[in-house]
């Protein structure tokens, strides 16, 4: 059944497609601006003007959604910028629904580009103050969609932030906007090369006390259950490659759609032995991506989106 491309076709169980992808953006004060990340050869920083180039590029080549990350000019220990009316994430959305009204944009809610700590939540001395940060994460989320966005996407591991975050929503005539819950989301040093993307490295300590220990799998059944139970419409593993497991285990007990992120560490790592000529990259992108479809993911954030979809359309 294998001896000819027409019986593989015919036999083959995961057909990886562009609808599958989400490209994540990481948006600067400016204009003009497009820095490179060295972290994570071939993204950028983008200012709101070419933000808006680029997600037309994504959705030009297919790309339904994108998941926007913001990086304000000023940090603060309340994060004030991450829920202002005219923050750097507000007005991109702004834009890019004025521009592009099909494309999905999903926001990244977290307070860590924002805390001049760099922590996810509020932080008390030296303590993350899980219930203080959630008033802080609900108005972060409602200003999103305020702003437009179609989805918001909590990942700061905090416990009943979905509740919160559907409260606020339900309260403020947004009930229609759906949540995409980092729901397993492990503490991992596959998220490196994004803390300098996104300047959001903590400034003491790290974040085991409320991201998820990676030697634990039952734990992410129990984190995803909750937050279905708190309202959660789309639930996310995080990274992927490193827990194919988990997608795979989530994916058999619950029946909600799946994201899983396969992170900034999981592409600088394809892009570094790809570049030293030890594998073909291209090759091995496709084969991770569809190594994480066939592990039951039903969408994949990933920053080699575009590059993939070119290739998809060409086959
Ligand atoms: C912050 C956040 C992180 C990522 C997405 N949102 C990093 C972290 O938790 O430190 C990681 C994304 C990536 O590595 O590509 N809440
Ligand atoms: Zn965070």
């Amino acid at each position: 059944m294998r001896q000819n491309s027409a019986f593989r076709r015919m036999i083959r169980e995961t057909i990886l497609m562009v609808d599958d992808f989400i490209m994540p953006f990481f948006v600067v004060e400016g204009k003009g601006v497009k820095n490179a990340i060295k972290s994570m050869p071939g993204q950028f920083q983008f200012s709101i003007d070419n933000l808006i180039k680029e997600c037309r590029k994504a959705f030009e080549s297919g790309i339904p959604g994108v998941m926007i990350f913001g990086l304000p000019s000023k940090k603060n220990p309340l994060a004030t910028e991450a829920y202002k009316k005219d923050g750097i994430v507000q007005r991109a959305v702004n834009k890019l629904k004025n521009k592009l009204p099909e494309l999905a944009v999903i926001t990244d809610v977290c307070l860590c580009q924002y805390t001049d700590h760099g922590h996810c939540g509020f932080v008390d001395g030296n303590k993350i103050d899980n219930d203080a940060s959630l008033d802080l994460l609900a108005k972060t989320a409602l200003s999103h969609a305020r702003a437009g966005a179609d989805m918001v996407a909590p990942s700061d591991m905090m416990d009943g932030r979905v509740a919160e975050i559907r409260n606020a929503l339900d309260e403020n005539d947004f009930s229609n906007i759906p949540i995409m819950s980092y729901a397993a989301k492990y503490c991992s040093a596959y998220y490196g090369p994004f803390r300098q993307a996104a300047d959001s490295a903590p400034q003491f300590g790290d974040r085991r006390t409320y991201q998820m220990d990676p030697a634990n799998a039952l734990e992410a059944i129990r984190e995803v259950t909750m937050d279905i139970e708190e309202g959660a419409d789309i639930i996310m593993v995080k990274p992927a490659m490193a827990y194919l497991d988990i997608i795979c285990r989530v994916r058999q007990e619950i029946d909600l759609p799946l994201a899983a992120y396969s992170v900034s560490g999981e592409y600088a790592m394809i892009k570094a032995a790809a570049k030293m000529g030890w594998v073909d990259g291209p090759k091995i992108m496709l084969e991770s991506l569809t190594a994480i479809k066939r592990a039951g993911a039903d969408m994949i954030l990933t920053y080699f989106a575009m590059e993939a979809a070119k290739i998809l359309r060409e086959k």
